[in-house]
C-alpha cells in the first residue's frame, strides 16, 4: 500500500495544497474508511478512482473527508480583538471616504470564523454607519460550506468561544441545536474557493483571515498561496494569520508592531519583511 499512498498523497498535495507525510497512512486510512464504505468499494479502489478523477462526487467526498475543518467561535480570541481594536480603526480612517471594506475568511471550516467577525461588526455598526461592508468566507470543502451557510450549530459548538450575550443576540433555538439569525446569516456570503487555484477574480479585499489553513501546506505552496493573497489585498490591507504559522523570509509582508500574526504589505523593497514564527 505504500506505493499507493504515496500517489495519493502527491496528487491530494497537487490538488488541495496539503501535505501528508508518509507515516501517515493509518490516519488517512481511517478517514477514507467510512467513504469507501458508503460507496461500496475497497479503499485501493476508491484511491484509484480518485487518481483518476473520473467522478467529481467521490472526488469531492475524497477531499472533504481529508480536510480538517476544526474550528470554534471567536477562536483564540485575540485576532478579534485586534480585528475590533487594530484593523477596524484603521480601515475606518484609511477608507472614510470610499466608505466600503471588503472581508475575506479564507479557509472558513464550518462558518465560525466568519460569523464571529459578523458579529464583531455588528457591535461596532455604529461607527460604520452608511458603509457597504461585505463578509465573503470560502472553503475547499463542501461539506464544511453547507454547515456554514445553514449556520446550524450544536450546544457544544456554540459553548466552545461564543460569550452568552452574543448567543442570545445572534441565535435562536432550533430544537436541540442553535441557529444563526437571518439577518447576520445574511451578512456573510459563502463560496467554495481551492486556495491552490487562481483566486485572484475574488479581490481586492481589505480584510483577509487566513487562518490554521497554511499549516497543512508545505513550504513552497504556502509561500506561492502568500504571494497571491498579496494580490488580493488593497494596498491598506490586512492579512491575519494563524497563532502559529511561518511567512517564508522573502515574502510581500511585514508585521505589523501590536502581532506578528498581523501583516501589511511591504512598502518597497528595502522593508524587512514578516519572516517569524507567528505567536499572537
Ligand atoms: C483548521 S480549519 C481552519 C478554520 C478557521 N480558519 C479557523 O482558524 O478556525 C482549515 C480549513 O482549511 C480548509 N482547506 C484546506 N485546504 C484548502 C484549500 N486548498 N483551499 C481552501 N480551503 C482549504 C479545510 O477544508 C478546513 O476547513
Amino acid at each position: 500500500m505504500t506505493n499507493r499512498f504515496d500517489q495519493f498523497r502527491t496528487f491530494l498535495k497537487a490538488t488541495t495544497g496539503v501535505a501528508l507525510e508518509s507515516d501517515q497512512w493509518q490516519a488517512a486510512e481511517q478517514r477514507l474508511a467510512p467513504v469507501a464504505g458508503r460507496l461500496g468499494l475497497s479503499i485501493d479502489d476508491l484511491i484509484d478512482r480518485f487518481l483518476r478523477h473520473s467522478d467529481p462526487r467521490l472526488s469531492a467526498a475524497v477531499v472533504d473527508t481529508m480536510m480538517t475543518n476544526e474550528t470554534f467561535f471567536f477562536r483564540d480570541r485575540k485576532p478579534f480583538e485586534l480585528f475590533r481594536e487594530v484593523i477596524l480603526p484603521r480601515l475606518l480612517e484609511r477608507k472614510g471616504e470610499e466608505r466600503r471594506l471588503r472581508i475575506w475568511s479564507a479557509a472558513c471550516a464550518t462558518g465560525q470564523e466568519p460569523y464571529s467577525l459578523a458579529m464583531v461588526l455588528d457591535e461596532e455598526a455604529h461607527r460604520f454607519k452608511d458603509w457597504t461592508i461585505e463578509i465573503v468566507a470560502s472553503d475547499i470543502s463542501a461539506s464544511a460550506l453547507e454547515t456554514a451557510r445553514g449556520g446550524l450549530y450544536n450546544q457544544f459548538e456554540v459553548q466552545r468561544g461564543l460569550p452568552v450575550a452574543l448567543l442570545l443576540r445572534h441565535f435562536q433555538r432550533d430544537l436541540e441545536k442553535w441557529r444563526i439569525t437571518e439577518r447576520l446569516r445574511a451578512q456573510v456570503q459563502f463560496q467554495q474557493v481551492n486556495l491552490i487555484d487562481d483566486f485572484s477574480r475574488f479581490g481586492p479585499f481589505d480584510v483577509i483571515f487566513c487562518r490554521n489553513v497554511l499549516m497543512y501546506f508545505d513550504q513552497a505552496t504556502r509561500k506561492t498561496v502568500l504571494n497571491r493573497l498579496a494580490r488580493t489585498l488593497t494596498p491598506d490591507g490586512i492579512l491575519m494569520l494563524g497563532a502559529t504559522e511561518f511567512t517564508p523570509g522573502d515574502c510581500a509582508f511585514a508585521a505589523l508592531p501590536e502581532s506578528p500574526a498581523l501583516l501589511r504589505l511591504r512598502k518597497s523593497k528595502s522593508e524587512a519583511p514578516a519572516s517569524r514564527l507567528a505567536t499572537a
